[in-house]
């Protein structure tokens, strides 16, 4: 693994370390790394009133914007148990919420616990998306 990958999947898994996922007992972190090569982080929070918990992957993406990040240039997932197997790919929101602000090349490393199981772009995992240049007018005013 490189040494980026190596911090984009550790930073990652700390946040998941402190996800407050007391509903579903799922927790999930994510790491981004920005145009200037800043990692941020997030976790998922959950809420008493479920639908208002939030994902890791929006967490995040709102540190790096908080932080000054304007694009996403790669990205981590982490979820599930040690060794399990299972993809824990950003669910179909995130998809949209990461397209705001990543190409479709960005590689987004979905993770378990023990490491990277597998790397997608974004373009892969969210095609024909619509994003920011769809909107009549060009992007983000
Ligand atoms: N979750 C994320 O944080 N990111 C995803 O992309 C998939 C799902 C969270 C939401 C919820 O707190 C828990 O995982 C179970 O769905």
């Amino acid at each position: 693994m490189s040494e980026r990958l190596e911090a984009l999947f550790r930073a990652a898994r700390s946040a998941m370390r402190r996800a407050y996922a007391p509903y579903s007992g799922f927790r999930v972190g994510a790491a981004v790394i920005d145009e200037t090569g800043a990692l941020h982080v997030g976790c998922n929070v959950e809420n008493a009133a479920y639908p208002v918990g939030t994902c890791a992957e929006a967490g995040a993406l709102a540190a790096m914007v908080g932080a000054g990040g304007t694009r996403v240039v790669e990205a981590a997932v982490v979820g599930g148990a040690e060794g399990d197997g299972i993809l824990c790919t950003p669910c179909g929101a995130c998809r949209q919420r990461l397209r705001e602000f990543a190409a479709d090349d960005v590689p987004i490393h979905v993770c378990g616990p023990e490491g990277p199981r597998r790397t997608v772009t974004l373009g892969e995992i969210l095609p024909l998306s619509f994003g920011p240049d769809n909107l009549a007018g060009g992007g983000p005013r």
